[in-house]
């Protein structure tokens, strides 16, 4: 067949794709085209309409280079980030459940004895975290490595200040033979999400708002076991349930619980207001 119209098109795509070697890559390619040519049957777009979608899809290409990834805030946003997610984590098995990675997350960050302080410069409410990670069946996971990151008080994540500054407010940890971590910081702040990118044009011209819920990210890694990639979120929080990328799961939540002056846990004696966050973390077994 040489001509295809509005009824054949679809059929003939699907099948162009027919001989591709890789079953996997056949498949997944005869998917998008059914998809894709019924989203646009259903949208039935101007040709003024399809323009302005790829002049989206350019731009936020275009914002994409070696710290900003708008193509991941965008599946973010969308949901998508979250399905995957979900699809990869159905047999969690009691294991702590996962959220999104997010944009902010830096490779190696600078290995802390436990205890130690995250904030070097920010300042705000001081929080001490803590908890255990233990394996599925309870057994205490000494070593693990525990990467901590989060925002400061205004709402910023390090990466977001002038380039050049050490890191602030992220650290790893290891437990110790009890499977227990903990280390002071200060209390992080909702923030938006960038906003001055394609996505952000996006949630605007749709009406909604960028925020996350506080949080503090957690990822954490120990042999045997699947790396688990989450987050804490602060109860009270006012978008808990309003997550610009659909992040929150109940059994994340915890207070962030304000404590009157005196002993801290560590024995530190605290002469003003401070608050308390306590998560133990269950890790699923390797499963390949
Ligand atoms: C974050 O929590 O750091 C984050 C996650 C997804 C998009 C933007 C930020
Ligand atoms: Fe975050």
């Amino acid at each position: 067949m040489r001509e295809f119209d509005e009824a054949s098109l679809t059929d003939a795509v699907v099948q162009r794709f027919g001989e591709t070697p890789d079953p996997r890559l056949r498949e997944v390619m005869q998917s998008l085209v059914r998809h894709l040519h019924a989203f646009v049957r259903d949208v039935e777009p101007s040709f003024a309409e399809w323009q302005a979608a790829i002049g989206f899809l350019t731009r936020t290409g275009q914002k994409c280079d070696d710290v900003r990834q708008e193509f991941i805030l965008l599946s973010d946003t969308l949901g998508v980030s979250m399905l995957v997610d979900a699809i990869n984590h159905r047999v969690a098995g009691g294991a702590t459940p996962t959220t999104v990675l997010g944009p902010f997350y830096v490779d190696n960050p600078p290995e802390l004895p436990l205890g130690s302080e995250l904030a070097t410069a920010a300042s705000g409410e001081r929080l001490h975290v803590s908890g255990r990670v233990t394996s599925a069946d309870g057994a205490p996971l000494a070593d693990a490595i525990v990467d901590v990151w989060q925002s400061d008080a205004e709402g910023f994540y390090d990466v977001q200040r002038p380039a050049g500054e050490a890191p602030e407010l992220r650290a790893r940890f290891r437990t110790d033979a009890e499977g227990c971590y903990h280390f002071w910081t200060v209390t992080p702040a909702a923030y938006p999400v960038p906003t001055d990118g394609p996505v952000g044009d996006m949630l605007t011209a749709t009406g909604r708002h960028p925020m996350r819920p506080a949080h503090v990210h957690f990822m954490i890694a120990a042999p045997g076991h699947e790396t688990l990639v989450t987050h804490v979120f602060a109860d009270g929080d006012p978008y808990l349930d309003s997550d610009a990328v659909f992040g929150v799961k109940e059994a994340l939540v915890r207070p962030f619980a304000l404590q009157a002056p005196g002993p801290a846990p560590d024995g530190r004696s605290m002469t003003g207001p401070w608050r308390r966050l306590a998560y133990d973390f269950t890790l699923a077994r390797a499963t390949g």
